[in-house]
């Protein structure tokens, strides 16, 4: 695997090389990411059990690596106590942490759109407090990295190890798209890799306090978010 791919491969090429990366472990898919793209890659992180994990995995490849992360506004505290545990642990440089925000403060959203709008149009607000920072962002990269796993939704059920991103046009490598649950959670533990201390209190699947709610043992993980809705996606991912 040591030629280049293109910045803007084929989706014929990007499927041969998910092909090839499929049997490999995420790690080695890791690697393969950070040699052809590094230093215009970056991992999506909201500091869920799968990102955690990834960067783990990432640093341990390449220590410069960078992240970033869409403040909405609305993160729980907890998860913010993420990241500065993940500052700590690592030593991150600033510019390897970075700070995604909406254009618009929750007030000047409440001014222009009226009050409550993750209830009145949770579409929108995702569009405003995460998408848009999101396509802003990513327009300084030719590939990114996210924690999607193909057990975590049907959405997700055919996720490859790395796709055309047509939405935001460019790579992405989901390295954990074959991964379980379990494997993630064995490799937080065995590592003793920061977590969001949520998790520990029924919260699974952890978005924006407004749209995040707790799950009962036994429901599906993704059942806490966005509970007054039929929404099931942000708009991140296709
Ligand atoms: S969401 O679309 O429903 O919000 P989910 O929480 O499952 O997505 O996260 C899937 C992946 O999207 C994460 O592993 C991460 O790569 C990316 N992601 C989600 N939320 C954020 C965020 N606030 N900042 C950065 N990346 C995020």
């Amino acid at each position: 695997m040591s030629q280049m791919i293109p910045t803007q491969p084929s989706r014929e090429e990007l499927r041969e090389i998910g092909q090839r990366l499929e049997g490999q472990t995420p790690q080695d898919a890791l690697a393969f990411a950070l040699d052809q793209f590094f230093p215009s890659i970056v991992l999506a992180c909201s500091f869920g059990p799968e990102d955690v994990v990834l960067w783990d995995m990432m640093y341990r490849i390449n220590p410069k690596a960078s992240f970033f992360y869409l403040n909405t506004d609305f993160l729980f505290k907890e998860t913010l106590d993420v990241r500065d545990r993940m500052v700590a642990k690592y030593h991150l440089a600033p510019e390897q942490v970075i700070e995604m925000k909406p254009d618009l403060t929750p007030e000047q959203q409440a001014e222009k759109f009226g009050d409550l709008l993750w209830i009145r149009q949770p579409d929108q607000c995702c569009q405003l407090r995460k998408v848009d920072p999101l396509t802003r962002v990513l327009k300084n990269y030719s590939a990114w990295v996210t924690g999607i796993r193909r057990d975590q939704a049907p959405t997700r059920a055919n996720a490859k190890l790395v796709e055309w991103d047509a939405k935001f046009d460019l790579v992405k490598f989901n390295p954990l798209a074959a991964w379980t649950h379990h494997e993630v959670w064995a490799y937080i533990r065995a590592n003793e890799v920061p977590y969001n201390t949520l998790h520990d209190q029924q919260y699974p699947s952890i978005g924006c306090t407004h749209c995040t709610g707790p799950v009962k043992p036994g429901e599906d993980p993704r059942s806490g978010r966005w509970q007054s809705s039929e929404k099931t996606e942000c708009g991140l991912h296709k």
